[in-house]
């Protein structure tokens, strides 16, 4: 049964509501509609209904129920996300089924709980085209047609993925995936046996790496390693590609150990080594692209010590923080990765009111900064340039000597 109705045909977002319980939709359209001014509301009981509405118009978002007779919420946003990969996807799922939540988070941008209070979506909605906004900027969409080089998702990627999320995933099968690329092995070896990591005995093949370190850790090194393996040193001799990827593996273990600290939730935590690793992605592209100037302003923001990201935004229009952003949404990384990528310098900007991967990657990224200002390649005012409005409005700055402290015990085991 189709229960269709437009609450405000002038409003400017669509948004459709899909949930098979009659009564949970008349609720959200009862707790909604003050925000009929500003959203078109339309809501169906049917994920199949669902699928021909959004083939009729245009819609900004899908709001959708998990558990659905003829199509479930994930089956559903799986489909949309293949065929309106435009359309923001928001998943409503009550407390008992936490389990296909974890499953569907991939799908979602975001997932939310029942019963759905009008001022949650607002916010969350408000946030997640904010930063749509942010990377349809034309200054984002110019740079990235001037680029030749855009890396793709690798396909070594993509295979561990599909072994990860398959019905039975096997260890073994991921040690060998990574194996078959010998170059990746051997940096991937080389990084976990460093004593950043600080495991007791040396790993000698992938396998052994996966079952000691987990999967979502491998996931973050097989997409860096492979990712940075592709920029050829030779050809840019002018950027240290090796210091970049130090500083990003050191930030993804700095935001992982305050995730922790901070008690976020485990998909965060599982995506803090993946937004670290990234959170400077940007940058390959800038210097690999844009050869002169980039080397002019990143010799500019050293000698005079202004911030890459301002010299940047005055050049390009745009900053490494949103480009890389971009990218990983083109890689369809989630959410609150993109989210913290394209922030990281400046959190403030960010409509989040809670402590989340941003917040670690943001103080991650000037801890570093901290301890190697006298070789790093940006500008070396480390803690100087943590956004201090932004953590005291999070009720943050009374956190930050135990943050120092767990980054550096971090620090001094990889010494
Ligand atoms: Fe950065
Ligand atoms: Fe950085």
């Amino acid at each position: 049964m189709l229960i269709y109705q437009k609450m405000n045909d002038q409003a400017k977002r669509r948004i459709l509501f899909v949930d098979d319980e009659p009564m949970v939709l008349k609720g959200l359209q009862r707790a909604l509609r003050k925000m009929r001014d500003e959203w078109e509301m339309t809501f169906t009981s049917s994920s199949k209904e669902a699928l021909d509405i959004l083939g009729s118009g245009s819609f900004d978002v899908i709001v959708s129920d998990l558990r659905m007779p003829d199509m479930d919420g994930v089956q559903l946003l799986a489909e949309v996300k293949s065929k309106y990969p435009e359309v923001v996807r928001i998943i409503l799922s009550g407390q008992v089924e936490q389990e296909t939540t974890f499953k569907s988070v991939q799908l979602a941008h975001q997932s939310l709980s029942k019963p759905c209070d009008a001022d949650i979506l607002k916010h969350t909605l408000n946030k997640l085209f904010a930063l749509r906004n942010l990377l349809e900027d034309e200054s984002i969409k110019r740079i990235v047609s001037q680029t030749e080089t855009l890396p793709s998702l690798p396909t070594v990627y993509t295979k561990v993925i599909n072994e990860l999320q398959s019905s039975e995933p096997s260890v073994k099968k991921v040690g060998e995936i990574i194996s078959t690329d010998l170059g990746m092995t051997a940096k991937i070896l080389q990084v976990v046996n460093s004593a950043f990591f600080g495991l007791v005995r040396k790993i000698s093949n992938p396998k052994e790496a996966v079952m000691l370190l987990g999967t979502e850790t491998i996931k973050a090194l097989v997409l860096s390693v492979k990712i940075f393996s592709e920029f050829n040193q030779k050809k840019f001799a002018w950027f240290n590609f090796d210091v970049l990827f130090n500083h990003s593996l050191s930030v993804s273990m700095f935001a992982q150990t305050i995730s922790k600290e901070e008690h976020l939730d485990q998909n965060l935590v599982n995506n803090s080594l993946m937004a670290g690793m990234f959170h400077d992605l940007g940058k390959l592209i800038l210097v690999t692209n844009f050869q002169e100037p980039y080397r002019r302003i990143l010799t500019e923001a050293r000698e005079t010590r202004q911030n890459l990201w301002d010299l940047e935004n005055e050049e390009f229009g745009t900053s490494h923080a949103e480009i890389g952003a971009y990218l990983m949404g083109l890689w369809g990384l989630e959410y609150p990765v993109i989210e913290a990528i394209a922030f990281h310098h400046c959190p403030g900007k960010c409509l989040s009111k809670s402590t989340g991967l941003l917040t670690a990657v943001h103080f991650g990224d000037a801890y570093d900064r901290l301890k190697n200002s006298s070789n790093d390649q940006n500008s070396g005012n480390g803690l100087r340039q943590l956004d201090r409005g932004y953590l005291d409005n999070l009720g943050l700055a009374n956190r930050l000597n135990d943050w120092q402290t767990v980054c550096k015990e971090l620090t001094e085991r990889k010494v």
